[in-house]
């Protein structure tokens, strides 16, 4: 072993004045420092996974791993303020929760509860790992697919493009079953926008999004 490959354990306190400091201005996000500063091990783990592996043990899934940047998770967690401001600690559920980008900033930045869940096993353990490593209480991730395991009950959803647009229809679904339950909202990206807007059960939220998330990211409340 050399000195490079000892890594420096993650310091709580520093990851949160980190997160806490790039909320506050417009600055350039280095997402895989960041990623570093919290413990995530990203690339070691991808490298170990390999498509045709993955392919057999799920089927055909978006597997990809494709988590987004931490400028759009800023740009989300500032277009969810007013929904924060209107109804204090609301759960988090994170639909197709990759590494947890956007459990790790709502934890950190908005001490929220953020439940992750996540079809790739190894994500979601080392998410959790990580997780345990900054002493995060409130946020957990969990493998499982979203069409098949019982979700916990949450307020905000976030559902930034994980499945496939076929699975698209019953994950819909099931929102709108929780939202027979209480108001949910409910941000998305990309091409599942088309499927929430064309939802009659929900309104979009207009949002004053800024960045890269400005043309793409929305969000949407039952009715
Ligand atoms: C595009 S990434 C997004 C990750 C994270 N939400 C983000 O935006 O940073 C999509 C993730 O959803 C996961 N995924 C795909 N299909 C899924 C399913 N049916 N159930 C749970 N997770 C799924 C993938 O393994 C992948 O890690």
């Amino acid at each position: 072993m050399t000195l490079a490959n000892i890594e420096a354990p993650v310091d709580p306190a520093a990851a949160r004045r980190l997160i806490l400091a790039l909320d506050a201005a417009p600055m350039p996000i280095d997402d895989p420092a960041l990623d570093a500063a919290l413990g995530l091990r990203i690339a070691e783990v991808e490298g170990r996974l390999n498509t045709l592996a993955l392919l057999d043990r799920y089927g055909v899934q978006r597997f990809d791993q494709g988590d987004l940047s931490y400028a759009v998770v800023r740009s989300f967690y500032r277009a969810i303020g007013p929904e924060l401001r209107r109804r204090p600690a609301p759960r988090l559920l994170d639909l197709g929760s990759g590494y947890g980008r956007f459990g790790f900033y709502g934890a950190l930045r908005h001490d929220l509860m953020v439940h992750g869940l996540e079809l790739v096993a190894e994500r979601a353990a080392e998410a959790a790992r990580a997780a345990e490593a900054l002493g995060l209480m409130g946020l957990s991730f969990e493998t499982g697919d979203m069409l098949a395991v019982a979700w916990r009950p949450a307020e905000v959803y976030c559902m930034m493009n994980s499945v496939l647009p076929d699975l698209l229809p019953p994950v819909l679904a099931r929102l709108e079953a929780e939202a027979r339950e209480r108001r949910i909202v409910v941000a998305s990206v990309s091409t599942s926008n088309r499927a929430f807007a064309a939802a009659g059960w929900l309104r979009e939220i207009p949002t004053t999004v800024e960045g890269p998330a400005a043309r793409e990211l929305r969000l949407w409340e039952s009715t």
